[in-house]
């Protein structure tokens, strides 16, 4: 090869590579940062973009030219080529360099990892860490507040609300099979594993409502496995652990009152995620529309589908893909509350 081409397919080389690099930054690949450990993570995925870019480049360009310069032809059809001994010195390179680079990038990855692993200092007691319990079972999440966060009783819920600049250390369970605890915008993700207990911790950084995600094929019920979290301030958590630990419905409620207070079950629980209920506004169509098939049920009816969904199950609908786990959830009143709503509104 002339030096003349071999510095016109290194010049192209550089600026294919430019071009690559400055694409792979241009485009905003990932959802807002919203927690302190994302900009780290997002350094670390530019970094990364920067070293590939240019081997991609010289791999591909390299696969091009040998396509082109060293294709058969008429002369050589049906021959082999000359028995050749390849250049030591150069295996010795493309060894040695690919070894350097790898570590290098292993060592700065574990170091970034290993930063946004640690517990920050708290400034003060009510800035210290929380731990939330986190379950998956298919197909839905539930959330535990320790007795040390709610300054009472454990409380198990199915909402998902984390105070702004609060350093929080999840503890990641699964009932079932494996599932996947992701928050894009907080960009940690782990794995629940049925037997063992995993985690990791973020610092929200921004106030608003985030999707959570599960990231682990899980089963029929997989794509519907989403919840929320929402970051909010000091005060309005403090007022949502209130909240949450206040029964929903007194004994010996009314109707009327059980009805609203089966409403706001309803929309707590994400009923309507699945559900079509024309009163609740919610149209979703993985279970039955609810003012479709709960028109002449009656109260054991109801309640046994909230309960023991599989016990009977819709035509046309699978089983084990509405979690069995609501019974334990809900209090007793709670269901009855669900199951006045559910019966005053369906269909009527
Ligand atoms: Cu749980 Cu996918």
């Amino acid at each position: 090869m002339s030096v003349r081409k071999a510095a016109v397919l290194i010049g192209l080389g550089l600026v294919a590579s430019a071009v690559g690099i400055a694409l792979g930054l241009a485009i905003d690949w990932f959802p807002d940062q919203a927690s302190t450990q994302a900009g780290p993570i997002d350094t670390l995925y530019d970094v990364l973009v920067i070293a590939s870019v240019p081997i991609f480049v010289l791999v591909t360009g390299v696969v091009v030219y040998c396509v082109r310069e060293f294709r058969e032809t008429p002369e050589t059809a049906g021959t082999d080529g000359p028995p050749i001994h390849g250049s030591t010195k150069l295996e010795v390179i493309w060894t040695v360099l690919p070894t350097i680079l790898i570590a290098g990038l292993c060592a700065y990855a574990y170091v970034v990892l290993r930063d946004i692993e640690e517990e920050p200092a708290a400034a003060s007691a009510d800035q210290r860490e929380i731990r939330v319990g986190v379950t998956g079972e298919q197909f839905a999440w539930t959330y535990t507040y320790p007795k040390e966060v709610t300054g009472d009783k454990a409380l198990t819920t199915t909402r998902l609300v984390l105070p702004l600049g609060r350093s929080v250390d999840f503890r990641i369970r699964a009932k079932d099979v494996l599932h996947d605890f992701w928050v894009p915008e907080f960009r940690m993700k782990m794995d629940a594993v049925p037997g063992i207990e995993t985690s990791y911790r973020v610092t929200p950084t921004r106030a608003g409502t985030f999707p959570v995600v599960c990231a682990e094929l899980c089963g029929l019920g997989h794509s519907t496995m989403r919840s929320e979290v929402r970051v909010v301030s000091p005060e309005r958590f403090a007022a949502f652990l209130r909240e949450e630990a206040a029964p929903a419905v007194e004994q010996g409620a009314s109707p009327t009152e059980q009805a609203s207070a089966g409403k706001e079950i309803f929309t707590a629980q994400g009923c309507g995620g699945c559900h079509a209920l024309a009163d609740a506004g919610s149209s979703g169509g993985v279970g039955p529309d609810l003012d479709e098939v709960l028109e002449g049920q009656s109260v054991a009816q109801v309640t046994e589908s909230i309960v023991e969904p599989d016990a009977k199950v819709e035509q046309g609908f699978a089983r084990g893909v509405m979690p069995g786990s609501y019974g334990d959830q809900l209090s007793e009143q709670e269901i009855e509350a669900l199951v006045t709503y559910l019966r005053r509104t369906a269909g009527s």
